[in-house]
């Protein structure tokens, strides 16, 4: 008879935590206009603890567990409902819509009819707006168990004309931690009564080493893309889709972000922020596409991003400002990054662009998938 060692069974307990059968909702307090913000706890059997609130259907907490088994929250956010109210909220893991990315000159033309949005992020429309953009109001939120991992359905209706926007669009965001992996899928459902663009990614700020460190610069980097849209000055695409081939864009293969950045310190962008194109899915089969890996090697910490969509924003926290977070940790220039699945920017007003354009007719659907994992080391050489 086989006898498990105290090793193997320590090894097992370690592995295996046992996880509630429902994810837990607890108060995270009020905003500045008396409304009550819930927090969710998701729960891997392996590890991975997320807490998201109603507010902005957001991603506040991360954790997962590094090489030896120690968690880390891996995300940038706040304590409380007040810091991301506060003026330092840069998206933090916030649902971003009605139209993530930037709209040149906050204009549009739909069915002949012509469209002002808010400028918030000069001379263009940034991430859906100002006061009452996905990522600002206060959402619905249902938790659930599916063979047996955790889940949370967030839902809310944004009004014709809010933020500028045509129709009564229904959106949802559905974040599911299943048991057996540390993954975090988010899907996004919506529907509408008038045609209406949608563009909805999470604004995650990841950095492997745990939220707060110095620097994201020493991570490895690989994004599953050989083309990108450059932009105008102003961060606008030009409507050209270019090689990453002989410049800093590519991450073909892996790259320590930190490698060439440098050179991107007098452009435009001010560092990484960019929109790569995905390359096609090679098995259309699959349900998801690989848009990037990241690694670190010191925590060994991994993170596959899987995909629906057709393209990522790379944002190398190139504004982050000190600003105070979670814990009274500081979240230095480049401390964290962005990696924001979607359409293109501005595809609204770019005829050759993947359409963002929904109809009364049809459901917007998407989704993405955060894998994390630790690295594994180099496979022995067989004599
Ligand atoms: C996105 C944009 C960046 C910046 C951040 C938020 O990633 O592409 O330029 O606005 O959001 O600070």
């Amino acid at each position: 008879m086989i006898r498990p060692t105290l090793a193997v069974l320590l090894l097992f307990a370690v592995q295996s935590i046992t996880v509630g059968d429902e994810p837990t909702s607890e108060d995270f307090g009020k905003t500045k206009a008396g409304q009550s913000v819930e927090l969710y706890t998701l729960q891997s059997g392996k590890g991975l603890i997320a807490k998201v609130m109603t507010r902005g259907a957001t991603l506040v907490q991360l954790h997962v567990p590094d090489k030896n088994g120690k968690s880390d929250d891996v995300i940038l956010g706040w304590d409380d409902v007040a810091g991301y109210e506060s003026e330092d909220n840069q998206y933090f893991g916030c649902t971003t819509g009605r139209v993530c990315n930037r709209i040149a000159k906050g204009q549009f033309t739909l069915d002949g009819k012509d469209y002002t949005l808010a400028i918030n992020n000069e001379p263009n429309h940034l991430h859906g707006g100002v006061e009452r953009s996905l990522d600002k109001v206060v959402w619905k939120a249902t938790g659930y168990t599916r063979d047996g991992g955790h889940g949370v359905r967030f839902n809310y209706t944004s009004p014709d004309g809010e933020e500028g926007y045509p129709g009564n669009l229904n959106v949802s965001v559905n974040y599911y931690v299943p048991k057996d992996s540390n993954t975090l899928t988010i899907s996004y459902f919506a529907k509408t009564d008038a045609a209406t663009p949608v563009n909805l990614t999470n604004h995650a700020y990841f950095n492997l080493a745990g939220a707060g460190s110095e620097t994201v610069l020493d991570h490895v980097l690989r994004i599953n893309a050989a083309t990108y849209t450059p932009v105008d000055d102003t961060l606008i695409p030009t409507g050209k889709i270019e090689s990453v081939s002989d410049t800093v864009l590519d991450f073909t293969t892996p790259k320590r972000i930190g490698a060439r950045i440098k050179k991107l310190d007098d452009a435009a962008t001010i560092g990484y922020d960019h929109n790569f194109v995905l390359n096609p899915q090679d098995d259309k089969s699959k349900f998801y596409n690989l848009a990037a890996s990241l690694s670190h090697k010191e925590s060994g910490r991994t993170l596959r991003i899987m995909t629906k969509e057709p393209a990522i924003q790379f944002y190398s926290g190139n504004f982050l400002k000190r600003q105070t977070g979670k814990g009274g940790k500081t979240y230095a220039h480049r401390s964290a990054i962005c990696l924001e699945t979607q359409h293109f920017p501005d595809s609204v007003n770019q005829a050759d662009f993947p359409n963002t354009i929904l109809k009364p007719d049809e459901e917007y659907k998407t989704s993405t998938s955060l894998q994390f994992g630790i690295m594994q080391p180099p496979a022995a050489k067989s004599e």
